[in-house]
């Protein structure tokens, strides 16, 4: 399958690397796009074949060799291009999950795959639990709760509820955020994709609880997932190490993207 890459930063970078070293050996990227030329370009130079790096964003869009395309840039790409690209009949791949809890937009996009008979895939991200709770919200689910813990650096670049500044000095862990996983995005766009995430396969954005802790004993991301409903009850602990490339990014939400790429090309499907 021949694939394009809308993003060229840690995410991107690791998925290209996955490729060169064969762990996606039924996948080419052909094309690359990223805002940041010099990306493009680092991305590119990393492989035997190079890509093509596109000029602008409809050389990708419009490729007629690609089948998907993976976004692996922001939600604000999310917002412009995942329309266009499912219109120009491209399969889609969404990391910056954030922006599909917009219902409105996360439905034209779902009606609009449907409508071109292509897919959506949304990798579990930074979380566990995903295929277990996919298969529980079949039955009724009564409660979904994410708590978060990041050293309080993660979140130098958001803007907190109520004004909050974080104190980079904090001694003690600090929740700065308790509401749903709508109202999450908005503060935390990109630290929090995993909200989306799990709202979105189990009770929705507006029911997801999440409370955000800035952590300062800790270096690692923590994520924890309780879920409570007629199957009975779940909880899920990750300690996520970060990605060398970007320290905001979790390892694991790479990994997990390279993961659901290799399992469209693969002839078992292991997990809901
Ligand atoms: N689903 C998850 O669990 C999860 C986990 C980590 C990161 N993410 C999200 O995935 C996305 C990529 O993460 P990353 O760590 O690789 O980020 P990054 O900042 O390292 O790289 C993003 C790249 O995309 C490019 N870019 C941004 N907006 C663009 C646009 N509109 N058009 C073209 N290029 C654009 C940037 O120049 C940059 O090179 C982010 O939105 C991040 O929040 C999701």
């Amino acid at each position: 399958m021949n694939i394009g890459l809308l993003g060229c930063g840690a995410i991107g970078e690791l998925i290209v690397e996955a490729q060169v070293e064969g762990i996606l050996e039924d996948i080419d990227i052909i094309i690359v796009y990223d805002q940041d030329r010099g990306r493009a370009e680092k991305c590119a130079s990393k492989m035997p074949k190079p890509p093509k790096i596109a000029e602008n964003i409809n050389e990708l869009i419009e490729n007629k060799d690609i089948q998907l395309i993976v976004e692996a840039a922001s939600q604000k790409a999310v917002r412009d291009y995942a329309l266009k690209i499912l219109e120009n009949d491209k399969n889609l791949m969404i990391m910056s999950v954030g922006a599909l809890v917009d219902k409105e937009f996360y439905n034209l996009l779902v009606q609009t795959a449907k409508k071109r008979n292509r897919k959506i895939y949304i990798p579990s991200g930074a979380i566990a639990g995903v295929d277990a709770i996919k298969a529980a919200s079949l039955g009724k689910i009564h409660e979904v709760e994410l708590i978060t813990r990041k050293p309080p650096s993660r979140f130098i670049s958001d803007k907190l509820p109520g004004g909050i500044k974080i104190n980079q000095d904090m001694k003690e862990p600090t929740v700065i955020f308790k509401g749903d996983a709508k109202t999450a995005q908005d503060f935390f766009p990109r630290s929090i994709n995993v909200a989306a995430t799990l709202s979105l396969a189990s009770i929705g954005p507006e029911l997801t609880k999440v409370t955000i802790i800035a952590d300062p004993t800790i270096e690692e991301n923590i994520h924890e997932i309780n879920v409570k409903g007629e199957f009975g009850t779940l909880r899920t602990y990750v300690k996520n190490l970060p990605s060398i490339k970007n320290p905001k990014t979790s390892y694991l939400a790479a990994l997990s993207a390279i993961k659901t790429l290799k399992k469209i090309s693969e002839h078992i499907e292991i997990g809901t």
